[in-house]
């Protein structure tokens, strides 16, 4: 008999028709979702879930779930599962990095660029019919090109910011709890500084760091006081990471210049004073989504799914442990 499968939302159909090749397909093929109560009902004797950010796995969830073999997210974070719990119960969790990391990239930047150069007051000022004349400071911004960037966070996403902060002839300062690579370093011509640098001295300060305890609230009031009163910063990482309220606040009390934000802490709320204000470009959690990439995306999870439960290594595998002590048993 087929293994079966969660999807607990929708995702591309390629994706689906690929499970349908492979699985038993329990499909909820709509952007609700399900309760938890639900949940616990679909999630009955299946052998796999490909499951998304908002499904939340905790500890209780997992030591609840007999029988699961693999929980694919379709997202590279994956602050939704506790891993360790899942490593305990001997269920594989997969994400979906590479896949993402050049168009959240893109993304960052667009953020960026468009904090910068006030790109959405100037689309609404056409809009409203404001536009009368021309003059010399009409919606003036900050410059980009030869300017600072400071990225928390150089992984895959943070490289592929830099790169782009390259392009743009951009000094890069980043910060991390590991340094990179030297030959990443020197490809980049990366400065690794200390957290208090990066503040004082980047003109624009992106996150891409994962929510991890230790990067909760990573940019707070003590960490916008420190930052220049021109300075724009982009979060594509996740909401905790930054302090929204504080931020909210360094906004409106100009201690900071602009944000570019697709993330928020308690998604899909937004804290109203940042909907209030023009130096805020908000976005509701797309950094990922192109056509191409939301699909790959989908695959990507597909496959981790149809692997394990086929009895092979899943390709993104965040817990080997629980491979090793599978392949052990198996005496493969
Ligand atoms: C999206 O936020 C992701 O983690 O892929």
């Amino acid at each position: 008999m087929k293994p079966s499968v969660l999807v607990t939302k929708r995702i591309y159909p390629e994706a689906i028709e690929y499970l349908k090749q492979h699985c038993q397909v329990d499909y909820v093929d709509n952007d609700e979702g399900l309760t938890a109560e639900q949940f616990h009902k679909r999630i009955r004797g299946k052998q796999g879930v490909v499951a998304q950010l908002m499904n939340r796995f905790s500890a209780d969830v997992i030591d609840s779930l007999d029988g699961l073999k693999i929980i694919a997210n379709v997202a590279v974070g994956f602050d939704n599962i506790d891993v360790p719990a899942a490593t305990r119960k001997g269920i594989l969790v997969t994400n979906t990095p590479d896949v993402l990391t050049e168009t959240t990239a893109d993304f960052a930047f667009a953020l960026l660029l468009a904090a910068a150069r006030r790109v959405v007051e100037a689309h609404q000022f056409v809009h409203n019919g404001e536009w009368r004349k021309w003059s010399i400071d009409l919606l003036v911004g900050q410059d980009v090109h030869h300017r600072t960037l400071g990225i928390f966070g150089m992984g895959r996403i943070g490289q592929a910011v830099a790169r782009r902060g390259r392009g743009f002839s951009m000094r890069i300062l980043y910060h991390d709890a590991v340094r990179a690579p030297e030959a990443v370093e020197q490809e980049l011509k990366l400065e690794f500084v200390s957290k208090e640098q990066l503040l004082r001295e980047s003109d624009f300060v992106s996150l891409h760091v994962p929510l991890l305890d230790s990067t909760r609230k990573l940019i707070g009031e003590p960490e916008l006081t420190l930052m220049k009163k021109t300075a724009i910063l982009v979060n594509t990482s996740r909401g905790p990471v930054a302090d929204e309220a504080a931020v909210a606040k360094a906004l409106k009390e100009g201690w900071i210049a602009a944000a570019g934000l697709d993330v928020f802490e308690r998604e899909p709320e937004v804290n109203p004073v940042l909907l209030q204000l023009q130096n805020v470009v908000v976005a509701p959690h797309i950094a990922s989504a192109s056509v191409d990439t939301r699909r790959e995306m989908s695959m990507l999870a597909a496959r981790n799914a149809v692997e394990a439960l086929e009895g092979r290594r899943p390709i993104t595998l965040l817990n080997p442990a629980v491979w090793d002590s599978l392949s052990a048993r198996s005496g493969v």
